[in-house]
């Protein structure tokens, strides 16, 4: 298949991915997830810790490989492309993690650190490189002097900084980025924030943004994606899900949080307990230990993905409006 015919810069299609415990037991991290992303378009996935993001991340970006299922890139298999092609995917796909510190060499300078991956993807001489790290350290907003420094000597928001201008550099098409700003202080979220949705509007670079902070993506993504000990539970435009969740995790989690835009409108909702490990996952719907809507049918397998009428807004759940929910997604 090819991009044309796909659609999709970045297709998870029915992906499932195992991790093997202790040799013996089989974790499943993610399962059967399909998720596209189209040129352009921000996404944000969101889910407590332990639901399969980070994993889905390291798979959008061929760290891992699934189990079951394909992820494309421009409509090819990552899984059965030559490693020259690898290569020059991974140009094209860039991460940023949640912890800078341990993405950077503390031995090497910023100025340094901002030009490894001009000298290791492109063949612009030492002049042009001085030139593009000038320019890509004043579009992060860093003050030219921090070039000579090391990184112990920058604050954190400074250090995430550094590390999109690296993944920037060689201008990707995709960038995933992994809980950026959970390890910064609060009061210097809210400028990497401002800084992605600048370059995001200034480079079109399409987003993979992982997330447990739903203001967060409402404020960034074009759509949301809400995954539940490692199944997509609900999907669709942020707008759509942020105003009218379908199902009771994303109300949950909505509840959960007060919102600045008071379009996003909640019902206090407390969320039970603890996500259970997946080595302990409940049989049928994965969400059923703290449903405040559970029943026994619940249990009876997993719920199917249904879409809304307007093909874009899907959710899995018994208990969906079945005049609002009622085709099944290719995911199901
Ligand atoms: N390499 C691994 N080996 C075994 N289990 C793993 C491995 N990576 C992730 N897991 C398990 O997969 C689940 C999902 O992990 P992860 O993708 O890191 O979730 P999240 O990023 O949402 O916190 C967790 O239960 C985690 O313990
Ligand atoms: S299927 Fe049942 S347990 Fe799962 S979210 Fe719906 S009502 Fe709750
Ligand atoms: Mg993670």
């Amino acid at each position: 298949m090819t991009a044309a015919t796909d659609n999709a810069l970045l297709h998870l299609d029915q992906v499932t991915r195992r991790f093997d415990v202790c040799g013996k037991r089989a974790v499943t991290a993610v399962r059967n997830v399909s998720l596209k992303i189209r040129p352009g378009e921000v996404v944000g996935l969101v889910g407590e810790s332990g639901s399969g993001k980070s994993t889905i991340g390291r798979m959008a970006i061929a760290l891992l490989s699934p189990t079951e299922g394909q992820v494309r890139f421009d409509g090819r298999d990552l899984a059965s492309l030559p490693p020259a092609d690898l290569r020059r995917l991974r140009q094209r796909v860039q991460i940023i993690f949640q912890d800078p510190w341990g993405a950077l060499n503390p031995r090497h300078t910023i100025g340094r650190l901002m030009e490894e991956p001009l000298l290791l993807h492109t063949s612009l001489t030492a002049e042009q490189r001085r030139e593009e790290v000038i320019a890509m350290a004043q579009r992060m907003q860093l003050g030219l002097p921090l070039l000579e420094r090391y990184p112990a000597q920058l604050s954190g928001g400074q250090l995430q900084r550094v590390c999109i201008g690296r993944a920037l550099a060689t201008k990707p098409d995709l960038l995933v980025l992994d809980e950026p700003t959970s390890s910064l202080d609060v009061s210097v979220r809210a400028g990497i924030l401002q800084l992605l949705d600048t370059l995001r509007r200034e480079t079109g670079v399409t987003m993979l943004f992982i997330s447990h902070d739903l203001e967060t993506i409402h404020a960034l993504c074009d759509r949301v994606v809400v995954l539940y000990l490692g199944c997509v539970v609900e999907s669709g435009p942020v707008e759509a899900v942020f105003k009218t969740p379908a199902h009771p995790y994303t109300q949950a989690l909505l509840s959960a949080q007060l919102f600045a835009d008071p379009a996003v409108r909640t019902e206090r909702q407390h969320l039970q307990g603890e996500i259970p490990s997946p080595l302990a996952a409940p049989p049928g719907c994965p969400f059923s230990t703290r449903c405040p809507l559970y029943e026994s049918r619940c249990d009876a397998g997993l719920p199917d993905l249904l879409l809304e009428g307007t093909g874009v807004h899907a959710a899995r759940c018994i208990r969906l409006d079945p005049d609002r929910f009622s085709t099944p997604t290719e995911a199901s």
